[in-house]
């Protein structure tokens, strides 16, 4: 393993590469990272890195997202199969049919989503800015939100907004057990619940906090609390468990006992030895059509400059 962490160390020098992870990858993964963060953050550095090649460790829309940003870089992923279940509830044709219905709304999109949905979309959002985008329009903005109907609803109730929602949702986040979690609270009196928007509202209500990846990793380093149940996926414990070495994170369990739907199967298809194949070959590659990722940029760097405005 060494060795494999040595080799890559070594042809990140000689390309002027650099590693992105989310912190859903494993956690060797995301320990050999230059960045480890959430969505936001990742489009965040790569907006300013001045490296020559980029290894976005998360998943397809995460390497796209990344390519649309600095389109003049080569950007790698260590597997071209890690999609995300959410995105592809968003088929591009479909979306665009949804947005001609509605021509006098704004059109937000959660940044889970492909290219081609960002380029009918007037501004992208992620969890950690969702509810402050949609609050800098005016109240009475007509707005389609998509894809995520968690978030989306999510986002409705703690505004007051009546925002349009696209029927999709992530196969990780939807499968948590209310009964399970209710269960654990009794045997864990004392533990702070946190979790993820992308989660049903039924799970949403058993929660003390409600945010990002990176918004559950701060409250659970600024919380007293010593024990925490986290409904999202499981890879953010490695990150939370190293911050706070001395407290219990106790992962949410999904209703279906007999596998391990709280791990995302796209995010683990990154590890170590595609991550070093994909450096040496500069491949699997990100592409995106030009006509494509002209659109889509306008999207995304319009959420890049409001959260810059917001400090985000
Ligand atoms: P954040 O990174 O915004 O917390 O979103 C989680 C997610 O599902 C990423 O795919
Ligand atoms: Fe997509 Fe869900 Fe995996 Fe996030 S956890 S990448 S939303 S499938």
């Amino acid at each position: 393993m060494n060795e494999l962490i040595k080799a890559i160390e070594k042809l990140k020098q000689e390309k002027n590469a650099v590693i992105l992870a989310h912190y859903y990858t494993e956690g060797e993964i995301q320990n050999i990272a230059d960045f480890v963060g959430d969505s936001l953050a990742l489009a965040q550095w790569a907006n300013k890195t001045d490296a020559d090649v980029i290894v976005m460790c998360g998943v397809h829309f995460m390497g796209e997202t990344t390519k649309i940003i600095c389109p003049d870089k080569k950007v790698l992923v260590p597997d071209m199969n890690a999609g995300c279940s959410l995105a592809d509830s968003c088929p591009a044709e479909k979306f665009s049919e949804f947005v001609s219905l509605h021509p006098d709304h704004t059109v937000i999109s959660y940044v889970n989503t492909t290219a081609a949905v960002k380029a009918v979309t007037d501004v992208v959002v992620t969890s950690t800015n969702a509810r402050q985008i949609v609050e800098s329009f005016p109240a009475d903005e007509k707005i389609i939100f998509g894809p995520d109907r968690n978030l989306g609803n999510y986002i409705n109730s703690i505004t007051g907004r009546k925002m349009l929602l696209w029927d999709g949702a992530c196969h990780v986040h939807e499968k948590f057990s209310v009964e399970k979690i209710i269960e654990l609270k009794q045997s864990h009196p004392d533990a702070l619940v946190l979790a993820h928007p992308e989660c049903k509202s039924t799970i949403l209500a058993l929660a003390d906090v409600v945010g990002s990846t990176a918004a559950l990793l701060k409250a659970a380093i600024q919380s007293d609390r010593k024990e925490f149940i986290v409904a999202t996926e499981s890879g953010i414990l490695h990150e939370m468990q190293k911050q706070c070495p001395e407290k219990t994170f106790i992962p949410a369990p999904p209703n279906d006992s007999t596998c391990a739907c709280n791990e995302c199967s796209y995010m683990r298809l990154n590890t170590l030895e595609k991550l070093y194949n994909c450096l040496k070959d500069e491949s699997p590659e990100i592409i995106v059509d030009q006509e494509t990722a002209d659109k889509a940029i306008k999207s995304i760097k319009r959420m890049l400059e409001i959260s810059e405005q917001l400090g985000l």
